[in-house]
């Protein structure tokens, strides 16, 4: 089932059952505890903390989401992205777990001609938080699922929040058991590389403060209601129902990643380094083409410095996999090729997106010829030394004055 025909079953379902359609808002929403937004709930959150009345009881979005947090894991791991997109339904103080619990299911194990996703029911797990007695018993008593097919985790795993103070509550996730070649049995808890987590669904209902981790912070108290925020993820469902192995395989991506291959000389599939490679290209050209869109523009902090080191590492990779040429004017086209049917405004912007995402090219490609010199200069003369470690003087000596950004010099160096 293509990406698109995805998203349109999820918005019908619950436009079928009395949400509004609510388009994804810019991932630059005015929040100041967020440098993107970084879940589908985020351009509801003043619904949820009661500071604005919500104009519907219910709605459903396919949000736009940036996370950089694990932008080390991108192309290593089968699931992790800086862009994505989110599919969810949301409650105001409507409907609860016994509405979101029935919703989830009949979606997922209605039959793909009937307009649902066609999951076999006995490959679905859950996962309930620890003390949530009452979701445990809904999922055996509403849907019929058997109950050791639902297991109970902590705070880490089944309570959720957006990583800073605001709204939470506890949370149940729905796993697709892709089957024995994929890793032990015993269900999420034991393994989940063959248990793919594709839906969480959150009892939003307290508010949190500052803390570290996912359980080091206090719960401040209760939201003015209680509320239902879920996230599936597009891409991760499209692997699944496209049969394929990873996010960065299915139709929209594997797009851009086969663009790639071209303009690098270097086919998929070969080794697994430069696999890895192509597949955070196609991840990040799509991070830049979206961030530029939605008005950000390369600096040195902030959103502009995120923007800087995806784009950069795009840059990189591509010259790793084989590019003597720029290639972000390219990458950048099929990236909004492959989007645009669904974000047309990524058709209006295509120009400036381009321009911008050239220009950073350019600059850096300058700063590469002169800083890849000094570095190998600083190298050579560690090892001639007989050492093994680039000093901090020696680092910070290419970045202040080589412009030479201190990531990429932590990635040479460690090859
Ligand atoms: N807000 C629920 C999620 O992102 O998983």
């Amino acid at each position: 089932m293509e990406s698109a025909e995805i998203r349109r079953r999820f918005l019908n379902f619950f436009a079928e059952r009395g949400h509004t359609v609510v388009p994804s808002a810019s991932l630059l929403l005015n929040d100041p505890t967020l440098l993107f937004v970084n879940a589908g709930m985020v351009p509801f959150k003043p619904y949820f903390l009661g500071e604005a009345v919500p104009p519907y009881k219910r709605a459903t979005s396919v949000q736009k989401v940036v996370r950089t947090l694990d932008i080390e894991e991108v192309g290593k791991t089968t699931r992790h992205a800086s862009f994505f997109q989110m599919c969810g339904n949301f409650s105001f103080g409507d409907y609860f777990k016994e509405g979101a619990i029935p919703f989830a299911w009949d979606l997922l194990t209605t039959s793909t001609h009937e307009g649902g996703y066609g999951f076999p029911e006995d490959k679905l797990w859950v996962t309930v938080y620890e003390d949530d007695d009452e979701a445990a018993g809904m999922w055996q008593e509403l849907v019929g699922l058997p109950a050791d097919r639902i297991q109970r985790r902590g705070m880490v795993d089944n309570f959720w929040s957006m990583g800073v103070p605001g709204p939470c509550g506890p949370c149940s996730e729905i796993y697709y058991d892709r089957g024995p070649d994929y890793g032990r049995e015993g269900g999420p808890v034991a393994d989940e590389d063959r248990y793919l987590e594709v839906w969480n669904l959150v009892f939003m209902q307290s508010i949190r403060g500052e803390g570290p981790g996912k359980e080091g912070f206090p719960i401040l108290g209760d939201l003015p209601n209680k509320n239902i925020d879920t996230g599936l993820g597009l891409e991760r469902m499209a692997a699944i129902l496209q049969g394929v192995d990873n996010i960065y395989e299915i139709d929209t991506t594997r797009g851009i990643l086969d663009r790639a291959a071209e303009l690098s000389g270097t086919a998929y599939g070969t080794a697994e380094g430069s696999d890895v490679a192509l597949r955070v290209v196609a991840d990040h050209a799509r991070t830049c083409a979206f961030l530029i869109g939605d008005g950000v523009i390369p600096g040195n902090e902030g959103r502009g410095y995120v923007l800087r080191r995806i784009t950069r590492r795009v840059i990189s990779k591509m010259r790793e996999l084989g590019a003597h040429e720029p290639t972000m004017g390219e990458l950048i086209d099929t990236a909004i090729a492959q989007m645009a049917p669904q974000y047309p405004e990524l058709n209006d912007q295509h120009v400036r997106i381009r321009q911008v995402a050239v220009g950073e090219e350019s600059a850096f490609l300058q700063t590469l010829r002169t800083g890849s010199a000094i570095f190998d200069t600083a190298v050579a003369s560690v090892r001639t030394n007989g050492g093994s470690t680039l000093s901090g003087e020696q680092a910070f000596a290419l970045h202040d004055t080589y412009g030479f950004p201190i990531d990429l010099t932590l990635e040479l160096a460690a090859e």
